[in-house]
């Protein structure tokens, strides 16, 4: 039989050979020999609703009736663009995209087009996809100077040398960071892209006031502010982190979670800067299968779902109880560690204290105590709990739950992992 390569991962190393999942149901996963996971992975993000839901089953199936098409427009296109705009409210109007990289991609090929200006400023630890328009810095800690401007390194090797050209780098949560860098390029900068609450370094939120501040000096140097909601967004009460965090930025990009499983991703904004886009405008942005009628009837049903009463009732619950179980552990196990978690997706930081004040990137970069991650990951297999391994050198995973995860899935998860505290 043919085995793919082993790679260095905690699957390889505890099974040694790769984990080829053969099916999956509400929040537990079996693999090929049959062994039943509980899973925290969630298609990294996109399964808020948890696996083979009646629900997107139906509207797949409802799909597959009329023929399953693209390239088309239909009546469900205008009807998920609604519920898109009302999720999203930064949306006056939203396109279509398959995934969440070419959503970023297009947002700052029309951000460009919009200002005339080629600078991108992103964030240390963000991620917004795998385009060389914007993969750099997510995966090292750079060299920052006094300012808090940190060098821009790619991600990747195979990028053109002066891709980096256009991309500027700063610490997060840090406004005077900013205010230097956007004087330093002034009137270079399209756009400033964020994740408001960045799933990429672990669970790592922007403070309230400093996403105003953000806003603020965006608007006044008129530069395009997009939030990247491809992981954050519909992932906590009330849908979108502009609504939880009350601020509105002029573009958003999002994928994931709206198609529970199902490829598609979209991009909106305000309408002036959205006009530049063809037909009324000259920035083109096209694909093959954008707009696929199945994930687009799929869409619908996952929005509908998440804006109905008691959804987040459901994910605060379930979540709170993992979160707070998981801190306790650390407590009885008198290990330093703490878990973070925003609605449905959060993180564990091993060997890193729960503090507000200095807690950021470069401090989780500097005490995360990878052994610990890696011996727990590891230890989860076994015991039929699917944490994945993708923490980078710097950050730890993001990992989620979903409405499917059940009171006994918590209790029967903690119970597991006390078993794996005792270990360390
Ligand atoms: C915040 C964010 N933006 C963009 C992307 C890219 O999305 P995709 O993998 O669908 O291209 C990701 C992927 O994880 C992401 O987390």
């Amino acid at each position: 039989m043919w085995r793919a390569p082993r790679r260095d991962s905690a699957i390889t190393q505890c099974w040694k050979q790769p984990l080829y999942i053969d099916h999956a149901d509400g929040s537990h996963v079996w693999d090929a020999d049959g062994k039943e996971y509980i899973d925290y992975h969630t298609c990294a993000g996109a399964g808020l609703y948890g696996h083979n839901h009646p629900r997107i089953r139906e509207a797949i199936g409802r799909a597959m009736d009329k023929g399953f098409f693209m390239n088309f427009d239909t009546a469900y296109h205008v009807e998920l663009g609604k519920l898109l705009r009302e999720v999203f409210p930064s949306c006056e109007r939203v396109r279509l995209a398959n995934t969440g990289s070419e959503a970023t991609q297009a947002a700052i090929r029309v951000s460009r087009s919009f200002t005339g200006r080629d600078k991108v400023l992103k964030f240390e630890g963000h991620f917004h996809g795998m385009h060389e328009n914007i993969w750099f810095n997510h995966n090292g800690v750079g060299k920052a100077d006094e300012y808090g401007e940190v060098e821009t390194a790619a991600d990747s090797e195979g990028f053109p040398q002066n891709a980096k050209d256009s991309v500027v780098n700063v610490v997060f949560n840090n406004i005077d960071a900013l205010e230097h860098a956007v004087q330093k390029y002034k009137g270079e900068i399209a756009c400033v892209i964020l994740e408001p609450i960045s799933f990429n370094c672990g669970c790592y939120e922007a403070r309230k006031q400093y996403l105003e501040q953000v806003r603020e000096l965006c608007t006044r140097e008129k530069i395009i502010l997009i939030f990247d909601e491809v992981v954050c967004g519909l992932r906590m009460r009330p849908g979108s982190a502009q609504k939880y965090y009350g601020v509105t930025p002029d573009m958003t990009t999002m994928a994931k979670a709206i198609g529970g499983g199902l490829p598609i991703a979209a991009f909106g904004g305000r309408a002036d800067i959205m006009n530049c886009l063809n037909p009324i405008g000259k920035t083109t942005v096209s694909g093959t299968y954008t707009g696929s009628y199945m994930p687009v009837i799929a869409a619908i049903e996952c929005i509908k779902m998440a804006m109905e009463p008691g959804f987040y009732d459901q994910i605060e619950k379930i979540g709170n109880k993992l979160y707070r179980g998981i801190d306790d552990l650390f407590a009885k196990h008198g290990k330093k560690g703490h878990c973070r978690g925003v609605g449905a997706r959060f993180a564990i930081y091993f060997g890193v204290e729960n503090t507000e004040d200095d807690f950021d990137f470069r401090k989780v970069a500097a005490e995360l105590d990878r052994s610990m991650y890696k011996k727990f990951v590891t230890e989860c297999l076994p015991r039929g709990l699917w944490f994945h391994d993708t923490a980078g050198p710097v950050s730890p995973a993001h990992y989620g739950i979903t409405i499917a995860h059940t009171e006994k899935d918590i209790d029967e998860t903690l119970t597991r992992m006390d078993d794996i505290f005792k270990t360390f």
